[in-house]
């Protein structure tokens, strides 16, 4: 019998740098290019499954990026066993706000988080500003490195 596994994953990330738009592909295998701003958090699930044959499903929480839904992170942080914080390669900004998050899970969230970095939008390549340096990229439009990066993640779970 292969293995069943179930982790809680939660994204964060700025506003409009694609958080929803990976979850949709990752999920559904589908990309609007005009996509309504996440309203307080989204909940979906999608399995993975390993060259074992073993799954890992993920429990979705993909939050909201605009301000104002700031205080409600820490409620789908608290109990994730893996994070994605996104950044939009366009937007040099938006990596410093990863880089904010990524502090604060260190700081609040459970010890054993796995946060993976994940840099959206690699088909604006010709708007890029922030250079590859390491980490995971993916284009939620073309789904260029998307399963990639939540198989990635499942490899980095304690499955036992
Ligand atoms: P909030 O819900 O406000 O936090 O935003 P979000 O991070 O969920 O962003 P969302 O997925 O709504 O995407 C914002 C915009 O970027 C939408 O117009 C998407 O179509 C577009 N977008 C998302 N991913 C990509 C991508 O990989 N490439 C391109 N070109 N556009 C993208
Ligand atoms: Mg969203």
């Amino acid at each position: 019998m292969s293995k069943q596994y179930q982790f809680k994953l939660v994204l964060l990330g700025e506003s409009a740098v694609g958080k929803s738009s990976l979850v949709l592909r990752f999920v559904k295998d589908q990309f609007d290019d005009y996509r309504e701003s996440t309203i307080g958090a989204a909940f979906l699930t999608q399995t993975v499954t390993l060259d074992d044959q073993s799954t890992v499903k993920f429990e979705i929480w993909d939050t909201a990026g605009q301000e104002r839904y700031k205080s409600l992170a820490p409620m789908y942080y608290r109990n994730a066993n893996c994070a994605v914080v996104v950044y939009d390669i366009t937007q040099s900004a938006s990596l410093e706000k990863a880089r904010t998050w990524i502090r604060e899970l260190q700081r609040q969230a459970d010890p054993s988080i796995v946060i993976a970095l994940c840099g959206n939008k690699t088909d604006l390549e010709a708007r890029r500003q922030v250079s590859q340096e390491g980490g995971e990229e993916t284009s939620a439009k073309t789904g260029e490195g998307v399963q990639d990066i939540f198989t990635a993640i499942a490899k980095k779970l304690p499955l036992t």
